[in-house]
């Protein structure tokens, strides 16, 4: 398919999570003709949460899989070892995506199924996988979008230097990258880097609620929810900049492809609308949010209210780095669950979050949506 240079390609995920209308009367009349012509509609999902198959084909352990493996860890123990078994079903799975009359299919690819150590000896196997999934994929003219990273840190790496807490780590997954874009390149045209840092950085190391399951101690065993989520965050955004300007030199002329990220983006909005302290926490909670990796994709730094309210606990970039990340998005995803009110508590100064307004909630509808859109391709 050729990359459409005139309109905005969006891709467009729904998952209605709750219903909360009256009625059927409220809700909207929308449907396929309701589009422009050129919008794309795919579906989304996570090697972890979709592939199983967690120990075969060669693939080694990423850091899922050993967390959900701890006792206690996962509400009922369970894990996604077999999860919607998508490593043996994925032919069906494909025309069901088909059926529903999907433009678009974004899968991510687990690193450790490639690179059972992280980097190193290939698996075969699981190259062979994502082949005959890219394959039927195409025959069916569902659009690939891979992401390269949704939160599967190669257990190896982990042990060995840390995951996402090494500087190292940016050398390994611009590697993993590098072999992504040379054997799917030809085939692939859209490419994302990482799915929401936001997510695993703060649920991974400052809740300590997903993998490594790490924070302060003692909720945790080890780790510091006040300085990890922003090295990580740091590491993972210099190893987007590095593969984005690796696939600009090396394979873009040649393979006609795009690439950007996806991030998640809570949007706040002031509790008080007509209050100018108001308006001040909601633009702060979103650039403690979205900007946090935006403004250093968009405009070389992380924003100014966040390295005034955590100074020396935010890295810093050096002035080749910032012209290294500056730029590094094709297109940018955008993932939205829900909206909030922001204000600030008087007694110590921190922003509050709220869905609710004298006691009325923000919204009806929990709806996840994500989008793409173009930058400049
Ligand atoms: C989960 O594992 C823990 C620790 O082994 C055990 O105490 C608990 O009963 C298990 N829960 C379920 C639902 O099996
Ligand atoms: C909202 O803010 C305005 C401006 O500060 C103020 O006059 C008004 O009383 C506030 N409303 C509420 C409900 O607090
Ligand atoms: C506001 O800050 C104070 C002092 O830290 C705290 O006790 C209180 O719970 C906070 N209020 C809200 C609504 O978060």
């Amino acid at each position: 398919m050729a990359i459409s240079k005139r309109v905005c390609v969006v891709l467009v995920a729904i998952l209605l999570v709750s219903q909360r209308f009256a009625s059927a009367e409220e809700l909207p009349t929308v449907e396929r003709a309701s589009f422009p012509k050129d919008f794309v509609f795919g579906t989304a999902t996570a090697a972890y949460q979709y592939e199983g198959a967690a120990t075969e084909g060669g693939k080694g352990l990423s850091i899922w899989d050993t967390f959900t493996h701890r006792p206690g860890v996962i509400a009922g123990n369970t894990t996604g070892d077999i999860a919607v078994d998508q490593y043996h079903r994925y032919a069906e799975d494909l025309w069901l995506l088909k059926d529903l009359n999907m433009d678009a299919y974004r899968f991510s690819i687990s690193w450790s199924r490639i690179f059972p150590k992280g980097v190193g000896e290939v698996n075969w196997e699981g190259v062979k996988y994502y082949d005959m999934l890219i394959k039927h994929l195409l025959e069916l003219n569902i659009e690939p979008y891979i992401t390269l990273y949704h939160w599967d840190m190669p257990q190896a790496l982990e042990d060995s230097i840390g995951g996402w807490l090494s500087p190292d780590i940016v050398d390994a997954f611009t590697r993993y990258a590098r072999f992504c874009f040379e054997r799917w390149g030809p085939r692939v045209k859209y490419w994302i880097t990482f799915n929401e840092i936001h997510s695993f950085a703060n649920a991974g190391y400052s809740s300590g609620e997903h993998a490594p399951g790490r924070c302060t101690p003692p909720k945790c065993s080890a780790g510091n929810s006040n300085t990890e989520p922003y090295i990580v965050s740091h590491h993972a955004l210099l190893s987007h900049a590095h593969t984005v300007d690796m696939y600009r030199k090396e394979f873009k002329d040649a393979q006609k492809g795009v690439i950007g990220i996806t991030t998640d983006c809570t949007w706040y909005t002031p509790l008080n609308s007509s209050s100018n302290s108001d308006q001040r926490a909601a633009q702060e909670a979103i650039e403690g949010f979205l900007g946090w990796y935006l403004d250093p994709i968009f405009f070389g730094d992380y924003p100014a209210s966040m390295r005034a309210s955590l100074g020396s606990n935010l890295p810093t970039f050096t002035p080749k780095q910032v012209e290294l990340i500056k730029g590094s998005q094709d297109f940018v995803g955008i993932n939205h669950y829900s909206s909030m009110y922001a204000t600030f508590n008087e007694t110590n100064g921190e922003i509050i979050k709220t869905g609710y307004k004298d006691g009325v909630p923000i919204g009806g509808v929990v709806i996840y949506l994500t989008s793409t859109y173009k930058i400049n391709w």
